[in-house]
């Protein structure tokens, strides 16, 4: 069992005094990094804990105030000591990307391997997720609707390129109740994500310009860079709190930064996300060095707990290009986002109908019924209980993986961010999981310039059945963790 993260199981021997506070305290930060008890949740008393773990209260109340003193619990007068723990309390920080100079980005032929097995949010792609969430079923419903719907006659025209008026309609009422007003001439439908931050780089961007992004970040950047003949600059992102915005401003007192894509809500690899006074430096940074900022929402709606507030929502002087989709929250195969352009907005309206023409209006209005009918609300409540729990199983089961693992906690997203060792290289071991079935994403993927060869990023989008269950069993093996004493 490695010490980094996951800290000595309870033992009860007869151990002096002096050691079991020790071995409680050691027992209970355990219990919070396994997530037994949550942030925001009570520990047991401390007459439940004297009882069963045979304790006098002093030795139970300096265990307590051991773990207090360190930040991972907080005494509440008559109440008890409850959880305050963020993921970087979780034993040691996660290691730190390194800053180096602005090139071009070259994309792995792993990467292109990945995405082509459609794979990067599940090991074991060949399972498929099973039945679909009554949420699908009722937005499959709606689109059926819309395009069985008689004197249509439309299909023999295009949609207007800014997009279905009534879905606009919609996202504009779903993103005002996260603090952010939207006209209806400000947002744009996409075809996903993707494609937002292809059209928001295309018109704030050109050829051979700078562009700062999240290190470890959103692989799908790399390639939009590559494509687009940008270059790149990785700025360090942590766990908890998303992009480092000192380590931006080192990097644009030394080059000149055209843009930054920046996911302030649960951002992938680790499920960050920037507090509001990192968002505003980030801003007060955009207008000293006159950068487009844009903004990957996509995560947003995934949040187990209050959905945060955009970036977008503290813009003001119109610098943030808003992208985001219902890829992570509803489905992939729609294939429909939005982006909300800021001073580029025309260029982008532009650039959607040079590059698309327009997107399909039966889905949109199907996706936009399925929102109005509050069918989209009830499918995110369900989502989250499910997402929370799968998160908490899976930090379950790497908390019971040999060697050193340090993980991510994140409060929202689908993926969980594990280093390992330093020996372990998760690029070598990418091939020879193939061979079992298994696909992993291994850590280089999140990076340009191959750093994190010792972490994986691991979904908990898809139920852990058995069979998903026994493919994260086999991976310390492959991993040569079983053999690493390194702790
Ligand atoms: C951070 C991030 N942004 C954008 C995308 C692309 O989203 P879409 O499927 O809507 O194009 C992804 C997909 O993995 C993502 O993780």
């Amino acid at each position: 069992m490695g010490v980094g993260l996951f800290g000595a199981a309870w033992r009860s021997s007869n151990l002096s005094d002096t050691f079991r506070y020790q071995e409680l305290e050691s027992w209970l930060e355990r219990g919070i990094r396994e997530l037994r008890w949550r942030e925001g949740e009570r520990l047991p008393s401390i007459r439940m804990l004297c009882g069963e773990r045979g304790l006098s209260k002093a030795t139970v109340q300096h265990a307590l105030q051991r773990l207090e003193a360190r930040g991972l619990v907080e005494a509440r007068p008559k109440a008890g000591y409850f959880v305050c723990v963020r993921s970087s309390d979780l034993g040691q920080p996660l290691s730190r990307a390194r800053i180096e100079a602005p090139r071009p980005v070259s994309v792995s032929d792993l990467l292109l391997d990945i995405m082509g097995r459609s794979a990067a949010f599940d090991l074991l792609p060949e399972l498929r997720c099973g039945d679909l969430p009554p949420g699908v079923v009722a937005l499959n419903r709606s689109i059926g609707r819309a395009l069985r719907r008689p004197a249509q006659g439309s299909y023999q025209y295009y949609d207007e390129p800014a997009g279905d008026e009534g879905l606009r309609a919609q996202l504009a009422l779903h993103l005002s109740r996260r603090g952010w007003r939207v006209g209806l001439d400000r947002l744009c439908i996409t075809s996903g994500c993707q494609n937002a931050l292809f059209l928001g780089l295309m018109a704030s961007c050109s050829r051979g310009d700078v562009v700062a992004v999240e290190s470890p970040g959103f692989y799908g950047v790399m390639q939009l860079i590559e494509q687009l003949e940008l270059q790149v600059v990785e700025v360090p992102t942590g766990n908890d709190s998303g992009m480092d915005v000192d380590a931006l401003e080192e990097v644009l007192k030394r080059w000149k930064v055209r843009a930054c894509i920046v996911s302030p809500a649960f951002a992938t690899p680790g499920g960050a996300s920037m507090p509001e006074s990192a968002k505003r430096r980030l801003l007060a940074l955009a207008d000293q060095y006159d950068l487009a900022v844009i903004e990957d929402d996509i995560y947003a709606d995934t949040a187990f707990g209050p959905v945060p507030d955009p970036l977008k929502a503290l813009d003001d002087n119109d610098r943030v290009i808003l992208c985001s989709s219902f890829s992570k929250s509803l489905s992939r195969d729609l294939r429909l986002g939005w982006i909300s352009g800021g001073r580029w907005h025309e260029r982008i309206l532009q650039l959607k109908l040079v590059t698309q023409l327009a997107s399909s209006r039966s889905l949109q209005q199907g996706v936009a019924e399925f929102m109005a009918d509050g069918g989209y609300a009830s499918h995110l409540r369900r989502q989250r209980t499910g997402l929370r729990e799968r998160r908490d199983q899976l930090i379950a089961m790497l908390s019971r993986w040999p060697g050193q693992v340090r993980v991510s906690v994140p409060r929202g997203g689908l993926a969980v961010w594990a280093e390992l060792s330093a020996s372990v290289d998760t690029l070598e071991v990418y091939p020879k999981a193939l061979e079992q079935g298994v696909v992993i994403t291994p850590g280089p993927l999140f990076s340009s310039s191959g750093q994190f060869r010792n972490c994986l990023r691991i979904s908990f989008a898809h139920d852990w059945n058995g069979a998903r269950r026994d493919a994260l069993t086999s991976l310390p093996g492959l991993l040569g963790l079983e053999n690493s004493n390194s702790g």
